[in-house]
């Protein structure tokens, strides 16, 4: 067997320690590297002179213009046939060199760190062997003190693509291979530290720190800011010092304290944070409080440097997060960059670290057996990978969790990696969604569960998921419940967060979730003809791949927010106005509400009337508190519709609610004869113009551009059931000086099921009526998608409404939406996902202006619901066509829709489709939109 194609988990390697921050002298050997690739492993190792030169940390796919290879992007299953521990004779190997000058340390080793290469590599200095390392996302350190020379030494790295590793690395993400993480020459002082784990952990008040020190005695711990220093002679004396008050860390105050740990020779620097995680019951306790997860998965992903760590874009990341409110991260499915953590620390996240681990692939296909996890002869390698997971870093206040890996089998590789977790850090619960029956792992677990399934989760628990005996259910039902991963952010969504939010805190067994997943993990390239566009999977011609199904972020790979982002924000604030003005309640877990800033603000028609500071005592965490509003603030003796908005911000918003004071007077629609300088087709009746303004139309519209989330919810019934191809018959056209009326039968070609429709037109003060009246037939068998009308105008550049906004919102995920008069350009009314779809809806529309030239009003119905529109420069049937943004094509017509339903999100990428409640089914609809240009 070859070292690539064997079990092991690597040789040669020093026994893994904490990634810290040291005095001792570092070299880094990032930089340009020479750089030959092989298409198969074993090829001669030559001469690198006259090699190519690419940058270490990278992939070589993302370089050389196609010349190293593509990225492949496939999620569940593995690019190559499943013959574990083969992989295929075409394996891509980079052969990486570069030399360096040894530096002139007083020190006694030389060790050589690799934070991170894809897949299996072997090292040779000075043209002797070093060792071989594994483990894509984990360190791996060489001793070659005895290899180094004086003066130049040659450093030559052989990358293989494809190793029986990479069966242990079958996340759903690009393939990537590479040197991505830093190289570093470490030079190891001969007193020096060997590893250092300080645990500071939270009582009552107090803190007590756990060190725990391997290396040269006598060392030194301080804690300046805590008056602690202490001097241990022999490691027999280290122990547990209790250190009085402490401020403790929390993810809303992550308070650290700055700690050296020294030896003659060496100085180690960490950043403690006080905090003590335990599980009582079925309950998650940090602190000895409850922690909610407002969680997301975090995959390493830039659109130009793939995994490669950038400190101020993850900075920027994170901080993206806490402005959403966002209090945790699974580092989905491996560990990070190890300065992720540092972040996350400083910061302020809950971190459930996650070992990089993944086997799923052993599931696509019946005919594949062997499962890793419960075959002996990975055993080795999976224990090796957590162990080097746990050691590098268990210094790190903000993990809470340690997660064995994601999607491989239940087996006993994993209870063995749990059962050494669980020895080795005590201090942490051990989570893998997969252990259904809780066997070995702390938390119950489950991804994308139905609102159903989680009420039975936190009632029965036993869930449909593993066919639990009665004893293992017991077991199941006292563990606490986390959601690991829910809300597919697929394109347009996911729908019904605010559900899940309610459910989580019904129950008092679960704890939240983390959305999957933060960020579409597009890859910036190019179109033959130069067009920069954002790649998924088949745009780098692979032979297998999943499509756009990498794009399943809640951020667009240009780093624009989503909505759906704005509507996990606002269902997961902190602060929660209740129904009655003047009351709230805090979701914080430490901190009152003592630095957040509350205001009322009133207004009539979307105009601000009024605005004032609300004066609160703090709200303490979990806590209600009642306020009182001014008698301005609520009064609603002026005309117009009246709402009241109180909003809370601390940096950001962290919670807002509308209260609706008085209805707008309903609108006189007597009809004052002439057609308010409308002019019609005298053969179809079809609108052509309002005064000097162009408008055609309507056309009743039943489809949108199916959602990620639409396509795998069935949306292909309704191009089957042909709403996408309506034809329009006229029935009846009857034109006079004072109305229009046009009756017309929508359907499609083949089927007998149709609409029947009447557009009726009448002159108004001011302007022109139009009252829709759309009936269905029988026989509908699918939900539509939107029932709306459709105008066409040679162009529209700026809008200006009174409705809800800023931002699109749909009937399952509105919580971010306001009240409120918002202008924008037509462009910026749609969210430019990676692969086009339906986008742009606003609901419950009043008044909608085009270009100051042409205003629309909306009637609202018996039960006050109203319209809602969108402004497209493209149709839905175009929108549906384009695989990506880029395609297209420039228009020079845009496209009103006023839709009086639309359907909502769901989740249905991966998750529950629309709830029954947000779906648009086949029904009679009347609506009335009043023109005046
Ligand atoms: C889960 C998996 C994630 C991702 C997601 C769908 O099954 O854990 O890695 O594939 O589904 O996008």
């Amino acid at each position: 067997m070859t070292y690539y194609e064997d079990f092991s988990p690597g040789s040669n390697r020093l026994p893994p320690r904490s990634w810290v921050r040291s005095s001792a002298p570092v070299l880094s050997l990032n930089g340009d590297w020479k750089f030959k690739l092989w298409p198969y492993a074993d090829a001669p190792i030559e001469d690198p002179s006259d090699w190519d030169i690419l940058p270490v940390p990278s992939h070589w796919v993302l370089h050389g213009d196609g010349r190293y290879g593509r990225p492949i992007y496939t999620n569940i299953k593995y690019p190559f046939p499943v013959d574990p521990p083969y992989v295929p004779d075409e394996n891509p190997t980079g052969d990486h060199f570069r030399t360096f000058t040894l530096p002139s340390w007083d020190i006694d080793r030389y060790v050589l760190r690799f934070d991170g290469v894809e897949s299996t590599y072997k090292v040779w200095l000075n043209g002797s062997e070093v060792g071989v390392g594994k483990g894509s996302r984990l360190p791996t350190e060489f001793d070659v003190t005895d290899l180094v020379v004086p003066g130049e030494n040659a450093l030559l790295v052989r990358v293989h693509q494809w190793s029986a590793a990479t069966y242990l690395e079958d996340q759903d993400q690009w393939w990537l291979p590479g040197i991505f993480r830093d190289v570093t020459l470490l030079g190891r002082p001969s007193k020096r530290i060997d590893d250092v784990w300080v645990q500071a952990e939270f009582s009552g008040g107090s803190g007590v720190i756990r060190p725990e020190v391997t290396g040269t005695f006598p060392i030194t711990l301080s804690v300046p800011d805590l008056d602690v220093s202490v001097t241990w002679q022999s490691a027999a004396e280290v122990a547990p010092l209790t250190v009085g008050a402490v401020e403790p860390w929390c993810a809303e105050s992550p308070h650290l304290y700055a700690c050296t740990v020294s030896s003659a020779d060496e100085t180690v620097h960490l950043r403690l944070g006080f905090r003590t995680v335990a599980i009582e019951g079925d309950q998650f306790l940090v602190n000895g409080r409850k922690v909610m997860f407002y969680g997301v998965n975090r995959h390493e992903t830039h659109p130009v440097l793939g995994r490669v760590f950038d400190a101020d874009y993850v900075r920027r990341d994170l901080l993206l997060m806490k402005q959403h409110n966002i209090n945790a991260i699974r580092t989905s499915h491996y560990p990070p960059d190890p300065r992720v953590l540092e972040l996350c620390d400083e910061l302020g996240l809950w971190v459930m670290l996650e070992c990089d681990l993944e086997t799923h692939g052993f599931e696509f296909d019946d005919s594949i057996v062997d499962n890793p996890s419960e075959d002996v002869r990975w055993r080795d390698q999976f224990l090796d990978r957590m162990q080097r997971t746990v050691e590098r870093d268990k210094n790190h206040p903000s993990i809470v969790i340690w997660s064995l890996g994601n999607e491989c089998a239940t087996g006993r590789n994993m209870a063995a990696m749990a059962q050494w977790t669980h020895q080795r850090d005590p201090g942490r619960p051990v989570h893998f969604e997969r252990d259904h029956a809780s066997a070995y792992t702390d938390m119950h677990s489950r991804m994308y569960a139905t609102f159903a399934e989680l009420a039975v989760i936190a009632t029965t628990g036993n869930a449909s998921e593993g066919n639990l005996r009665p004893e293992e259910a017991v077991r199941q039902r006292n563990r606490p419940f986390v959601h690991c991963e829910y809300g597919h952010a697929m394109g347009n969504g996911p729908g019904s967060l605010a559900d899940y939010q309610a459910v989580y805190e019904q129950y008092p067994r679960l704890h939240g979730g983390f959305i999957w997943e933060w960020r579409d993990h597009g890859i910036l390239t190019k179109t033959a003809d130069g067009t920069p566009f954002y790649a998924y999977g088949g745009d780098f011609g692979e032979v297998v791949h999943d499509g756009n199904f990498v794009m399943d972020g809640m951020v667009l790979p240009d780093g624009t927010p989503s909505p759906g982002l704005a509507e996990y924000a606002a269902v997961i604030a902190p602060i929660v106005f209740g129904d009655e003005p003047g009351t709230l309640r805090s979701r914080y877990h430490y901190i009152d509400t003592s630095a957040v800033r509350f205001t009322w603000t009133r207004t009539v028609d979307g105009v601000e009337v009024g605005t004032d500071e609300i004066e609160l005592n703090p709200v303490p965490p979990g806590g209600s508190g009642l306020f009182e509003l001014p008698p301005e603030a609520l009064d609603v003796a002026v005309s117009g519709e009246t709402w009241l908005t109180v909003e809370a911000v601390s940096g950001h918003v962290v919670g807002f609610r509308q209260y609706k004071l008085s209805a707008p007077e309903r609108v006189s629609l007597a009809p004052v004869g002439g057609l308010g300088g409308a002019v019609f087709d005298p053969r179809t009746g079809s609108l052509l113009r309002i005064g000097d303004v162009e408008i055609s139309g309507p056309r009743l519209e039943l489809f949108r551009a199916p959602t990620d989330n639409d396509i795998r919810a069935g949306g292909w019934l309704w191009n089957e059931r042909g709403l996408d191809r309506l034809e329009h018959r006229i029935r009846h056209v009857e034109i006079t000086d004072d109305s229009v009326q046009v009756s017309v039968r929508v359907a499609a070609a083949t089927a007998g099921r149709c609409i029947e429709v009447t557009y009726h037109w009448f002159g108004v003060a001011d302007g022109v009526a139009l009252t829709v009246d759309a009936v269905p037939s029988q026989g509908w068998d699918c939900t539509w998608p939107r029932l709306g009308v459709r105008f066409e105008l040679p162009t529209v550049d700026q809008v200006s409404w009174f409705g809800t906004g800023p931002l699109e919102s749909y009937s399952d995920s509105s919580t971010a939406a306001r009240v409120g008069r918002f202008d924008s350009s037509v462009d910026d009314l749609n969210v430019i996902y990676s692969k086009p779809q339906e986008t742009g809806h606003r609901p419950d529309l009043r008044s909608l202006d085009l270009d100051g030239r042409l205003r629309i009003d909306t009637v609202p119905d018996r039960t006050g619901h109203r319209p809602g529109f969108s402004l497209s420069r493209h149709t839905p049937q175009q929108i549906a066509a384009a695989a990506h943004p880029h395609e297209l094509s420039a228009s020079d017509r845009v496209h009103l829709f006023v839709d009086n339903a639309q359907h909502g999100l769901g989740s249905a990428a991966c998750g529950p489709d629309v709830l029954p409640q947000y779906a648009n089914y086949p029904a009679s609809h009347t609506f009335t939109l009043v023109f005046k240009a």
